[in-house]
């Protein structure tokens, strides 16, 4: 089996490699697999991300939501007694509520956005670098997913949303690493 670093380095060679436009109509096509899905429709709180680099958009997913009277909800990596970790933050503006941080992402503003309960949300889009089809995850290498996971209520949905490129038979798995209920690609539901 492919090591988890050698898996992020193939991955990030096919994202280079993608189109703006080929980006653009799988993404779409994911956002309308994924508002289909009834544990989405069920959902009132959705933890989204914002995407950068060629990972799949979630601009369609975001704008779905606000006009579905969804709640929106964004991470804000932030240093909590010097440990850095995911905090949930709504957001109910994109223009105002939200401000280029590491890497230029756009993430919540500390001075518009609220801190949102991680316990009321409902659903969870959780970016990554790489699944399989056992919806097991690989992501940057922070172990910031696999921590904000193992705070959410018990029924959340967890979601990964990914191109065909990025889906494995088999990826490594270690102990703290927490499996998705679904993995969306433009061409399937795993
Ligand atoms: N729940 C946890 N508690 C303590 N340490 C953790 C936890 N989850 C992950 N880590 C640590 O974080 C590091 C990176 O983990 P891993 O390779 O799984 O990252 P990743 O899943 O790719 O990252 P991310 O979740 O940020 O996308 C590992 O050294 C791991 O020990
Ligand atoms: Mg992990």
């Amino acid at each position: 089996m492919r090591t988890k670093k050698l898996i992020r380095e193939e991955v990030a060679c096919y994202r280079k490699s993608a189109s703006r436009k080929e980006v653009e109509s799988k993404s779409f096509e994911i956002a309308q697999r994924l508002i289909k899905l009834d544990s989405f429709k069920a959902s009132q709180a959705i933890m989204c991300y914002m995407d950068f680099k060629n990972e799949v958009m979630t601009g369609y997913i975001i704008d779905y939501c606000f006009k579905h009277g969804k709640r929106v909800v964004l991470p804000l990596v932030d240093s909590i007694n010097g440990i850095k970790k995911v905090v949930p933050y709504e957001v109910v503006n994109l223009e105002n509520d939200l401000m280029p941080g590491v890497f230029g992402i756009l993430e919540p503003r500390k001075d518009s956005a609220r801190v949102f309960n991680v316990k009321e949300i409902d659903l969870v889009i959780v970016p990554g670098v790489a699944f399989d089809t056992g919806r097991n995850r690989i992501g940057y290498g922070a172990g910031f997913y696999d921590r904000f996971l193992e705070a959410v209520k018990p029924d959340c949905t967890k979601i990964g949303i990914a191109f065909e490129f990025q889906i494995y038979d088999d990826i490594p798995v270690e102990e703290h690493d927490i499996p998705l209920d679904f993995v969306i690609t433009e061409e399937r539901i795993i």
